[in-house]
C-alpha cells in the first residue's frame, strides 16, 4: 500500500475492552457458531454482529462500539506531486454511520489462515466529524483553517483484503492475529464542510466549499488512497481486538 505521503502518527482508538487472564469466554450465546469454510454462515454472523453490537460494543466479543468510533488521531500529509496537497489532521473525531453498514461478502477462512479474507461491504452513509485542521493547496487555491469539521461519504463501497496468521496459546488455543489490511473506499458522493476556514473570511470560504463539494471526485481521488490506507488502519485495529478475543476453537465449530 502507498503511505508516501501519509502520516498517521498515533492512531489510537479509545476504551478498548480487556480481559483479565486466566479466563476463556465463549461466543455469547446469541451468535451463531460458523464452519470456517461456511460463507453463508461468516456473511450472516457478521451482519448480526453489526446490526445488534455497532452501537454499544460488546465486552464479549471483544468489540469497541462501532458507531460512532472514536479516533484519536487521523492525519493525512501533504504531497507535492498532487494537485490536493495538504496536511489535514482530525484530532478526537467521530465516525458517524458504521451500524447501518452492510457486509456483502465475506470469503471463507482455511485452517492455517494463509488464504486471506476478502471483505465487501457497503454503507450507506459515513460521517466523519469533529476537530481538524488544514494547511496546503487544493487544485487552484491555497487553504488553511481550524475549527470543526464534516465529511460526508455517501454509499461508501468498501473493499477490505485481511491477511491472518495464528498464534498457539496453548492446546485448542489458538488465536488470529491481524497482520495487514488492504482497504479501498469507492464513495458515490463526498461532501465536505469545513468550519474555521480562512480564519472566517466568508467568501474565501465559500469559494473552496464550491471548488471541492463540485470536484469532490477529483478531490477524493487524489486523497483516496491516503484515506482507504487510514481506514484500513482502524479496521485493522478493530478486527484484530476483536477477532483476537476468543481462540478459533471457539469462534469455530469445526477449527
Ligand atoms: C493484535 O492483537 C494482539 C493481541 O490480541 C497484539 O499482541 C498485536 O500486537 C495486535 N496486532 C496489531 C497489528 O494490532
Amino acid at each position: 500500500m502507498e503511505y508516501h505521503k501519509l502520516v498517521i502518527s498515533l492512531l489510537v482508538l479509545g476504551c478498548l475492552y480487556k480481559y483479565s487472564t486466566g479466563y476463556v469466554p465463549d461466543l455469547p450465546a446469541d451468535i451463531q457458531k460458523c464452519t470456517i469454510a461456511d460463507e453463508r454462515c461468516l456473511l450472516d454472523g457478521m451482519n448480526y454482529v453489526i446490526r445488534h453490537y455497532a452501537a454499544t460494543g460488546s465486552k464479549e466479543l471483544g468489540l469497541v462500539q462501532l458507531d460512532p468510533l472514536r479516533i484519536k488521531k487521523l492525519s493525512l500529509g501533504k504531497n507535492p506531486n498532487s494537485p490536493v496537497s495538504i496536511d489535514l489532521s482530525f484530532s478526537n473525531a467521530d465516525l458517524i454511520g458504521l451500524s447501518e453498514a452492510q457486509v456483502q461478502r465475506v470469503s471463507a477462512f482455511t485452517s492455517d489462515l494463509s488464504r486471506p479474507i476478502v471483505f465487501d461491504m457497503v454503507s450507506p452513509k459515513v460521517t466523519l466529524k469533529g476537530p481538524y485542521s488544514v494547511e496546503g493547496r487544493v487544485l487552484i487555491l491555497p487553504v488553511v483553517g481550524k475549527g470543526n469539521a464534516q465529511i460526508v461519504l455517501e454509499n461508501c463501497q468498501v473493499h477490505a483484503v485481511v491477511k491472518l496468521s495464528p498464534v498457539s496459546k496453548g492446546a485448542h488455543q489458538t488465536y488470529a492475529e491481524v497482520t495487514e489490511v488492504k482497504m479501498k473506499l469507492e464513495p458515490s458522493r463526498v461532501t465536505y464542510k469545513l468550519d474555521g476556514l480562512f480564519n472566517g473570511q466568508k467568501e474565501l470560504s465559500e469559494n473552496l466549499h464550491a471548488l471541492i463539494n463540485e470536484n469532490w471526485r477529483e478531490v477524493f481521488n487524489e486523497l483516496k488512497s491516503d484515506i482507504s490506507g487510514a481506514m484500513g488502519l482502524i479496521f485493522k485495529a478493530v478486527l484484530n481486538k476483536t477477532i483476537g478475543n476468543l481462540p478459533l476453537e471457539q469462534l469455530f465449530s469445526d477449527f
